[in-house]
């Protein structure tokens, strides 16, 4: 998906669409606090351009938001679950703390990362697969674990990996 086009007036920003599910979560919270919105936000952007979060988008947001572009940046970095480069069209995060790493993790990352032919923080070439190291994901009764996406899979083997890279488009 192509970066999303950015407007300079804070009423015609992103496009009508992410306005209106950005709003969503703004009006959950009270008047003059639609900065609390900020992590869904930069989920709904992030989705919208492919994956990632660019600079000006965050910026963007900020201006939309009504909070100053640093917390916004605090926030996208503190969180793993986003981007500030380009991925692939799948992202697969692997978790890799004490419960994975316990129910053998290890393996599981040599595995994922002999069929890609990449390492962590890299991107296949054919640009299908990012894969990235993660901490917890709340997960830890069914370790070791990834997210593939927005799914969770679990219980890992290296059958079950194969399976869900051979499933991938
Ligand atoms: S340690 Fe892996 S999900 Fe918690």
């Amino acid at each position: 998906m192509s970066e999303l086009q950015l407007d300079a007036n804070k009423e015609s920003l992103f496009n009508a669409d992410l306005r209106q599910k950005i709003d969503v979560w703004v009006a959950k919270y009270p008047v003059g606090q639609a900065q609390s919105a900020v992590i869904p936000a930069l989920l709904i952007l992030q989705d919208a351009n492919g994956g990632w979060l660019s600079k000006p988008l965050m910026d963007a947001l900020a201006v939309y938001l009504d909070m100053p572009a640093i917390s916004v940046y605090e926030v996208a970095t503190f969180y793993s679950m986003y981007e500030l480069e380009p991925v692939g069209e799948n992202k697969i995060s692997v978790c890799t703390n004490i419960s994975c790493q316990l129910c053998g993790s290890d393996e599981i990352v040599e595995h994922l990362k002999t069929r890609l032919g990449i390492g962590f923080g890299e991107t296949t070439e054919d640009g299908k697969v990012t894969l990235k190291e993660v901490e917890c994901l709340g997960a830890c009764c069914g370790a070791p674990m990834l997210q593939l996406n927005r799914d969770y899979h679990e219980n890992l083997t290296a059958d079950k990996i194969d399976n869900l890279l051979d499933g991938l488009s």
